[in-house]
Parts: C-alpha cells; sequence; structure tokens
C-alpha cells in the first residue's frame, strides 16, 4: 500500500511547473488524480506522466479563476465515483509591473486567478470533505507574500492573501478533519521567472540571495506537498512553510 493509495487528489495549474511536479509527487505516492490546467496540451502531457507512474488520472481543461469553469468541473467530480479528499491551489500568474502602470482589469485579473479561485475551489470542494470528515487543502503562496519587492503589488497582495485565506479556513474546517496549509517557494527554475532566469544579471542577482546558492528544484515542492496531503500530517494546518533556499531569513 502507497501512503495515498485510497485518496483522490485534485490539483489545479498542472501544465507545467510547480503544478506538474505536485501531481507526480502525488501520483507516485498512490493518488488517483484529477488534473485541471487551461492549455489542454500541457495537460495532457502532464496527465501522461502520471498515468506512466501508475496513476489513474482525469484531466479536465478550466480556468479556476471562472465561477462557471470551476461549476462545471464541480459537476463533473460529483459524477465520478470517488471524491476529492485532497485539493491543491497551485493555479497562479505574476505581475511585474509599477503600481502606475497596472491596469484595472490586471489587478482583477491576477487576483481572480491567485487568490478568488481558491475561494471558488474551497467552496465547491470543502462539502464533500466535510461529508467524509476527512481533507488537506495546499493553497501556493510565495516567499513574495513575506517579503517586499519593487512592481510586485499586485502578486505580493494576492500571496499574502492566500496566507489569510488558508489560515482562517484551517480554523473553520478543523472540527471535520480538514486540514489547510500553503506552501511559500522562493525562487524555482520554471517558465514563470522566464525573465529572470533569462537576464543574466537579475539572474546572478538573485543567486546572491538566496543562502544555499541555487535556484530550487520543482521537485522539492512536490515533496513537501506530498507531506501535507499525507494522512499523517493532521496535526499540522493554519501554517506555511517556506521553501526558498534560506532567502528570507538572509
Ligand atoms: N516558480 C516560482 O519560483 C514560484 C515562487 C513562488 C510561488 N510560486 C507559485 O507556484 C504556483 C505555480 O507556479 P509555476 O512557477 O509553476 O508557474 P508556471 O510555470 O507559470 O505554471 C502555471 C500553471 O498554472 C496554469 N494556470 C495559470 N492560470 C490558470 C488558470 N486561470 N486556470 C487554470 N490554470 C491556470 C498554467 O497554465 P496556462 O498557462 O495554460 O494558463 C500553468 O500550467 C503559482 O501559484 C505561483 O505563484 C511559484
Amino acid at each position: 500500500m502507497l501512503p495515498l493509495s485510497s485518496q483522490t487528489a485534485l490539483i489545479t495549474g498542472v501544465g507545467r511547473g510547480l503544478g506538474r511536479e505536485i501531481a507526480l509527487a502525488l501520483a507516485r505516492s498512490g493518488a488517483s488524480l484529477w488534473l485541471v490546467s487551461r492549455t489542454k496540451g500541457e495537460l495532457e502531457q502532464t496527465a501522461e506522466l502520471a498515468r506512466d507512474l501508475g496513476a489513474q488520472v482525469r484531466t479536465w481543461v478550466a480556468d479556476v479563476a471562472s465561477e462557471d469553469d470551476v461549476n462545471r468541473l464541480h459537476e463533473a467530480v460529483e459524477c465520478a465515483p470517488a471524491t476529492v479528499s485532497i485539493l491543491v491551489n497551485n493555479a497562479g500568474i505574476h505581475l511585474r509591473k509599477a503600481v502606475t502602470d497596472i491596469t484595472l482589469a490586471e489587478w482583477n485579473r491576477i487576483v481572480a486567478v491567485n487568490l478568488t479561485s481558491i475561494f471558488l475551489m474551497s467552496r465547491a470542494f470543502v462539502p464533500a470533505m466535510k461529508q467524509a470528515r476527512y481533507g488537506r487543502i495546499v493553497n501556493l503562496s510565495s516567499v513574495t507574500s513575506m517579503t517586499a519587492a519593487p512592481a510586485r503589488s499586485g502578486y505580493a497582495a494576492t500571496k499574502a492573501g492566500i496566507l489569510g485565506l488558508t489560515r482562517s479556513l484551517a480554523l473553520e474546517l478543523a472540527e471535520w478533519g480538514i486540514t489547510v496549509n500553503s506552501v511559500s517557494p522562493g525562487t524555482f527554475a520554471t517558465e514563470m521567472n522566464a525573465p529572470l532566469l533569462n537576464d543574466p544579471r537579475i539572474s546572478q542577482q538573485f543567486l546572491r540571495r538566496i543562502p544555499v546558492g541555487r535556484w530550487g528544484r520543482p521537485p522539492e515542492i512536490g515533496a513537501v506537498v506530498e507531506h501535507l496531503c499525507s494522512p499523517e500530517s493532521g496535526f499540522i494546518t493554519g501554517t506555511d512553510i517556506l521553501i526558498d533556499g534560506g532567502w528570507r531569513t538572509a
């Protein structure tokens, strides 16, 4: 028996990057998967990798910022035999702009994708967890929720909002056996950080701020999320785990 053999996990934003690694970590632990993302081609690539690891996988194309999309996803999950016991809200976008250059549409979009989506997904999937009196929810925040950086106001605000949402939900759902935590990655080599990685000067500046002397490796996020999703982590709730190579303490 693998640790998550009897569990069904739903992970958002799995087309690439950290979401893909989280999906593969949960697949290796034996979970059945609902994989949700926007771009079908990338979504199916991740699904194939998870199936190669022996996981039972269902895929669903959705924009998690859309209430209609989340409702349709929820209806599809309700029709399937197994209920979702693990929810990983990973989908997110970045916005690197001075506050004076951000349009209201850009601001609303980053709030919708990074923060409102977690409300929508939780509202949809918590009732079944309550019924089962068991659940694991993990939200992807960021070290940017705690450390200031210029031209990151929208991103930082949404990621700090996730910490508050996580703590409040943890209190609200504790009596139902549902834990709610967040993880805060530092700098990981994913497409989201391509503008930083592709500029040698900026990349070096970032490296100098990371005490362990390298960027994070996406599987390192998968391992921590997998632990938070395990039955053994039932006494961990309402907290945030920084995975930043020491960035915040430097
Ligand atoms: N990489 C880092 O260093 C880092 C650091 C701190 C926090 N994080 C957080 O970790 C999470 C993953 O980051 P990442 O670096 O893996 O990003 P990424 O490489 O840009 O991948 C993001 C994934 O989420 C999907 N996605 C984005 N918006 C979506 C939406 N509205 N609905 C459904 N899927 C959506 C993307 O697919 P489409 O492109 O098709 O929409 C993509 O598959 C994010 O929440 C990010 O803020 C990352």
